[in-house]
């Protein structure tokens, strides 16, 4: 039996919930409004999502471990699984519950089928394929970095649709990758990180500042006292035509610079100066990009676009270059189960499998095999 002291444990995240729903219901019912449940455990946020047509997020449930992986200075699988096997189901009737909605309403469940720690996914997905038999729903397996993609348009009224071509960075703890979308479905990679992802520099420079785990949106709070042009950070801008990126130079220059015994800067400007880096890496990306095309949308997403100065940074450049600069509300940013739900909607038959046939992949490569 399902102990109140687990459930305890869960920081609820009620992002911008819709408590007065009842003018929405029955909502699959109606013409053409698709209803999806969308779990997403591929790291150490178990997540359960309500999500329409036209992105509406009925119920958006995040739990969060980061008490139980905190004294590790780092994610632990084997914790992380454990965690995920223990809420998911709570997880599952809290956002149903929230949504005022019963399995008898779905018309599909969306579920992230990787890449990920392969522990924590087949979690999520054993209980999808579990759900999809039993109720005989359609099951789309989401590659996660989709998820992140098409985050940006999700909300509880209406929303924008996707405008391509789309230039997407996605900058998360385990990835930094700047895409291309063609269509939904037609997404190509342009460039990733040849070492850390952005998150985890951010993170792991964090804890060298003796900031609690994860450390991002710690060292983003230091960062705001500090000066960013205290210390010139290098930039990894490299001279070939490459989207890619790198970090690790970055993170060794500021550990340098944090243990010098001599050290003359304060913590908050080396947060700042770090920061401000980091984000101009990652403009520089963009600019890249956008002078070899133009884009109708630029999505920037992932737990790093929670970042307050990269989201100013975005505006300005956006401004700058006349584009429509695309971040989810911060409750999509980091890990969530309605940008999985959110991009089965848009991706549709083309990554729906048979229930039993949905596997956890924790290599899930990027793109979509094309439908012969
Ligand atoms: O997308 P996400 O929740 O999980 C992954 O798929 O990795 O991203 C988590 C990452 C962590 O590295 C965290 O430190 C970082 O996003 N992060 C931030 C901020 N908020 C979260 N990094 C910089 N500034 C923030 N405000
Ligand atoms: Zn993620």
């Amino acid at each position: 039996m399902r102990s109140r002291a687990t459930l305890l444990h869960v920081v609820i995240d009620v992002s911008r919930q819709r408590r007065e729903i009842g003018d929405l219901r029955p909502i699959s019912r109606e013409r053409n409004v698709v209803l999806l449940l969308g779990i997403e455990t591929s790291c150490d946020d178990t997540s359960a999502a309500l999500v329409a047509t036209g992105g509406r997020v009925l119920a958006n449930v995040a739990t969060n471990q980061d008490a139980f992986h905190a004294r590790f200075g780092g994610i632990v699988p084997e914790i992380a699984g454990r965690q995920h096997l223990s809420l998911v189901a709570a997880v599952i009737d809290e956002a149903l519950s929230r949504a005022d909605c019963g399995l008898a309403d779905l018309d599909g469940i969306a579920v992230t089928a990787g890449p990920g720690l392969i522990g924590s996914l087949v979690v999520g997905v054993a209980a999808a394929r579990a759900l999809a038999f039993a109720r005989t729903l359609p099951l789309y397996a989401v590659q996660h970095l989709h998820g992140h993609l098409f985050a940006p348009y999700l909300g509880e009224t209406n929303v924008a649709s996707p405008a391509y071509p789309l230039l997407a960075l996605l900058v998360s703890g385990g990835h930094t990758q700047l895409v291309e979308a063609e269509s939904a479905t037609d997404i190509r990679m342009l460039g990733r990180t040849r070492d850390d992802a952005a998150g985890e520099a951010f993170d792991k420079t964090a804890r060298l500042l003796g900031l609690p785990f994860p450390g991002g949106a710690a060292l983003d709070r230091l960062a705001r006292r500090g000066d960013p042009r205290a210390i010139a950070f290098p930039r990894y801008r490299p001279r070939e035509a490459t989207f890619d990126f790198s970090f690790s130079g970055l993170k060794t220059a500021a550990r340098r610079i944090i243990e010098a015994p001599d050290r003359s800067s304060s913590d908050a400007d080396i947060a700042a100066s770090f920061e401000a880096a980091v984000v101009d890496t990652l403009i520089d990306r963009l600019d890249r990009a956008t002078d070899r095309r133009s884009y109708r949308d630029v999505v920037v997403s992932g737990g790093v676009a929670a970042n307050s100065r990269l989201r100013a940074e975005l505006c300005t450049w956006g401004e700058r270059r006349g584009t429509t600069i695309r971040i989810p509300a911060l409750a999509y940013c980091t890990d969530n189960a309605a940008m999985i739900a959110g991009a089965a909607l848009l991706q549709g038959e083309q990554i729906r499998v048979e229930p039993l046939d949905a596997v956890a992949d924790p290599n899930l490569p990027f793109s979509l095999t094309p439908m012969v």
